[in-house]
């Protein structure tokens, strides 16, 4: 594949997982030449730019905002954060690469989509809106590597966090469903591999996991094995979990995604393993504890 221009990272400030941050500097220290998309200018576009990239402000919902962004790059990673116009930046970004040229679209989806089937579905609009893209992605004919990631391991600082800290507990409505978070930034080296040589992953799918799937009981061992103190589950009401979430004064949206979320954890659909970490990276997933550890303080640090 012959290599012209930089290769295109959206979402690249980070919210939650922030692939597109891991993945901007992944690539830059591989000494290839990014622009980095981001939507407003701040501390972290600066961050961008101190650290190499050629850093580009627009909305993804913005058809001219897209075309001025990916015109130049051959390769473009996207993604951006969890939203209820999710459908409709994907179809915007296919439009324009279409219209462009690309030689490679890595794009980010779910690993919930692999079971999902016009018979079978979920109530997680940003799930359906995944399964529409990749099939909007496919009708496109552009040249896709799909990554779909099982649940982020950054999300527990949103999920579980104030409650271990508070608490010792995880509280969380997943009854006895068994569950395999991926780091994003495992993910991350992922995407950053497939975009340094596109050619052998054109039209494959991804699904990444962690190292082990386990049920709450599990991960609450791995928490305890990294905080060097007893963290234990706690299987909430779903009601409980929905009325705490509508607390956080988060978008609706993001609400009936989280709510699924569990309902689905519940029900074993997270109950899966894939080898697509390790098969791309050469090296194994990153563990619930060894991430715990990595981020203790965020749960209210290690016990000496
Ligand atoms: N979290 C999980 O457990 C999980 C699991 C599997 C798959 N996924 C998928 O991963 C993706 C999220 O990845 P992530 O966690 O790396 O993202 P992220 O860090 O939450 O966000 C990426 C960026 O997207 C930007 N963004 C949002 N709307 C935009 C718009 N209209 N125009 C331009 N930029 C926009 C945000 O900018 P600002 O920060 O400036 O708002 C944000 O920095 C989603 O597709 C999600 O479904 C997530």
């Amino acid at each position: 594949m012959v290599d012209s221009g930089s290769i295109l990272v959206t979402g690249a400030a980070g919210q939650l997982g922030a692939v597109g941050r891991t993945v901007t500097g992944l690539l830059l220290d591989r000494g290839l030449p990014v622009r980095a998309m981001v939507r407003r200018e701040d501390d972290r576009a600066a961050a961008l730019r101190a650290a190499g990239a050629e850093v580009v402000v627009g909305d993804l919902l913005d058809p001219a905002d897209v075309s001025r962004i990916v015109s130049g790059c051959r390769r473009v990673y996207f993604g951006m954060s969890v939203s209820a116009a999710y459908l409709e930046a994907t179809v915007t970004m296919a439009a324009v690469a279409r219209d462009i040229g690309v030689d490679a679209l890595v794009n980010m989806s779910q690993m919930t989509v692999s079971e999902m089937s016009i018979q079978n579905t979920t109530s997680s609009g940003q799930q359906r809106q995944h399964w529409l893209s990749e099939q909007a992605l496919a009708w496109s004919g552009l040249p896709v590597v799909t990554i779909r990631p099982t649940m982020f391991l950054e999300s527990f600082f949103q999920l579980a966090a104030p409650a271990v800290r508070a608490r010792g507990r995880i509280e969380v409505p997943f009854g006895r469903g068994k569950t395999s978070p991926v780091a994003a930034t495992d993910v991350a080296r992922v995407v950053a591999a497939v975009l340094a040589d596109p050619g052998p992953h054109l039209g494959r799918i991804y699904e990444l996991t962690g190292p082990r799937s386990q049920d709450m009981h599990g991960v609450a061992r791995e928490f305890s094995d990294a905080l060097n103190r007893e963290i234990t589950y706690s299987d909430i009401p779903a009601e409980d979990w929905e009325r705490g979430i509508k607390k956080w004064g988060v978008p609706e949206h993001l609400t009936r995604h989280l709510v699924a979320m569990g309902e689905l954890h519940r029900a074993g659909r997270y109950d899966r393993l894939a080898d697509g970490v390790e098969r791309l990276t050469g090296r194994p997933p990153m563990s619930v504890r060894e991430f715990v550890s990595l981020h203790a303080e965020e749960f209210g640090g290690r016990r000496l």
